[in-house]
């Protein structure tokens, strides 16, 4: 059979409160045409983010009414660790309250004045907890990964040959190398095995911690089972094993790939590295068996990482990104290609061609989704990017905005519904106009930034 359906039934469901065109416009006035300061029940498909929105299974709502919540030494939190343990093979898993706090306390300890920490591309909270140590976070993408048209299977690779010589020039001041899977902030693509053990024996030549932010692990081990060679009958648990093998920790949001809604983790090998970690986690998110969770957030994440690897759900959670994207093109949009493991991400600067960087082609085509069709995307371009720590502006390397996309949340006639948007969109291409920003934070401006629309 060729139709690959949504291998779940639903048991419990959402209302969607249908609004007008009408009333998303005044919403989105009332707003400052700034989605992140709308009401999520004034959205009808949320692709905001694939971040903690995932639907759980009954195993997993199930696994809640086991939680324990003992301050130290539950049982959820060895049931957590073994599972975590199970697909990572870490020496140290220190659980922490999402993805964030795991960077934060990381780089408490790495970071500091005059370091510089290597990666594909940073995601940005780990830059900013990076930039916030006074540390320097340096982007190493292959050149194919900012190119939205050209299509490379593995997109999210870090330029092996660049990395040499950052280590060469730099080897003083970097304490360790990151690697991004997914690579997020590339439009979620994926990087090979081959590339993860190049940066591992790199990481060994010059004896520096190599550490994966492994939040979309299983898509990413999914993108190595059908795109890199010798891997087409390997399991994804066991290639999600071999990726971790060859790592010296990791950082994690467990809102992704770990089906839970809150949750995290930083894992280390080094026995000394470990140990500052837990005691700056005592300090800020809490003792090492729970660290910022209750015990049933630990049992869901546990539960969460059986089934994140069912590679049936990862064909359809591929497949339904692919999809979208196949539509999208069809229709005339330039998209990230290929398409990402958990969105698809729209070159609004390469479709609306007419508005300038500065005046923001993603988020003209953010605001234009949810008036015209309740779609809540985000902009991820010069709004999110354009803002220098000298205050000066300027046009981001690219102009996205992401459909994200949440996991077991919505339905093939969901994703038909956004294809239908789009269309609408493509009539009236030519009366988009471009927004200028009237307040803006100093720092992450776009979630709360106000705009004007320019007419
Ligand atoms: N690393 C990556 C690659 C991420 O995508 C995120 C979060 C984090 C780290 C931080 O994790 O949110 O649990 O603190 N990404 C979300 C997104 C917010 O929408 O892409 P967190």
């Amino acid at each position: 059979m060729k139709t690959i359906f949504e291998p779940f039934r639903i048991k419990t469901v959402e209302p969607i409160r249908i609004t007008t065109r009408d009333e998303r416009k005044k919403l989105l006035e009332k707003a400052h045409h700034n989605v992140f300061l709308l009401k999520s029940d004034d959205v009808l498909i949320d692709l905001l983010t694939d971040s903690g929105t995932s639907a759980m299974s009954t195993d997993q709502w199930s696994a809640l009414m086991r939680g324990d919540e003992s301050y130290a030494g539950s049982p959820s939190f060895f049931r957590f660790e073994a599972a975590v343990r199970d697909l990572m093979p870490f020496n140290h898993i220190i659980p922490t309250h999402q993805g964030r706090a795991a960077e934060a306390i990381l780089f408490s300890i790495l970071g500091g004045h005059g370091k510089t920490i290597p990666s594909n591309t940073h995601f940005d909270t780990t830059r900013s907890n990076i930039e916030n140590s006074g540390a320097s976070a340096d982007d190493l993408v292959i050149a194919e990964g900012n190119d939205p048209a050209c299509y490379h299977p593995f997109k999210g690779n870090i330029d092996t040959e660049r990395l040499e010589c950052y280590l060469k020039e730099k080897s003083d001041t970097t304490p360790c190398i990151m690697l991004t899977i997914t690579n997020n902030a590339g439009g979620g693509q994926p990087v090979s095995l081959a590339n993860i053990k190049a940066v591992s024996d790199l990481a060994k030549k010059y004896n520096k911690p190599f550490i994966i932010d492994g939040c979309r692990f299983a898509e990413n081990a999914y993108f190595i089972k059908l795109r890199e060679e010798g891997y087409a009958n390997t399991d994804v648990k066991d290639i999600v094993r071999k990726i971790f093998s060859l790592a010296d920790g990791m950082t994690i949001s467990a809102k992704k790939d770990a089906f839970a809604n809150i949750g995290g983790w930083l894992a280390l090998n080094d026995d000394e590295l470990a140990e500052k970690a837990r005691t700056r986690l005592i300090q800020t998110e809490g003792f090492p068996t729970y660290g910022g969770l209750a015990g049933r957030d630990l049992e869901a994440i546990a539960q969460g990482l059986r089934e994140i690897v069912d590679e049936n759900y990862l064909a359809y959670r591929i497949r339904t990104n692919e999809y979208l994207g196949e539509r999208l093109q069809a229709l005339g949009f330039p998209i990230v290609r290929p398409t990402g493991g958990h969105a698809v991400f729209v070159d609004a600067r390469s479709w609306l061609s007419h508005i300038p960087p500065l005046n923001y082609p993603g988020q003209a085509l953010t605001a234009a989704l949810y008036e015209t069709g309740g779609i809540r995307a985000c902009e991820i371009g010069t709004v999110m990017f354009g803002r220098k720590p000298d205050g000066s502006e300027e046009p981001a390397a690219m102009d996205l905005v992401r459909l994200a996309m949440p996991r077991r949340v919505y339905t093939q006639s969901h994703v038909d519904y956004i294809v239908e948007v789009f269309e609408e969109l493509a009539k009236n291409k030519s009366n988009l106009c471009g927004f200028r920003i009237t307040e803006e934070a100093s720092a992450m401006r776009h979630f709360t930034a106000k705009f004007t629309k320019l007419t």
